[in-house]
């Protein structure tokens, strides 16, 4: 698979994943789906707590999950999100925040791949190094 294609089923998990996101202080439920260099998908939601900052985004959800499991290289991540207020459906492009741009960047090339999306059809594709420039990391 390849392409639009594979972008497409991509935002379609980080869609699924969103509907398990656990975010009754912000109502602002955020999915993600995570594609691995063997071709595998991980899927996050935003998961939040009553103190706040012990909130965990999608994105490193998604990212905690995948190298938790052994993995280190991966190609793209698609990301939705949006407020559940008034229906469950809207979302807007949710831009991942600057604490997951750098956990991208501890475990992905500055070419990595980042759609954000409303939907299938409504989507924006960055590159890490777009959405993070001069990084900080290891290689330096
Ligand atoms: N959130 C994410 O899941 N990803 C981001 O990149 C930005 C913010 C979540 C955290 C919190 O649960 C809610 O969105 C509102 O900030």
């Amino acid at each position: 698979m390849n392409g639009k294609k594979q972008d497409r089923e991509l935002i379609r998990a980080a869609m699924e994943a969103r509907k398990r996101a656990y975010a009754p202080y912000s109502d602002y439920l955020v999915g993600a789906a995570l594609l691995t260099a063997g071709g595998r998908i991980y899927q996050g939601c935003n998961i939040e707590n009553a103190s706040f900052g012990a909130t965990n985004c999608a994105e490193r959800t998604a990212f905690f999950k995948a190298v938790s499991e052994g993995e280190r290289a991966f190609q793209a991540i698609a990301i939705v999100g949006g407020s559940s207020r008034p229906v469950d459906t809207f979302t807007d492009m949710a831009y991942p925040c600057g604490i997951c741009r750098q956990v991208m960047r501890e475990f992905c090339q500055p070419q990595f791949r980042i759609l954000v999306g409303r939907n299938t059809e409504d989507y924006e594709e960055y590159t890490l190094k777009e959405l993070l420039p001069k990084s900080f990391s290891m290689e330096r």
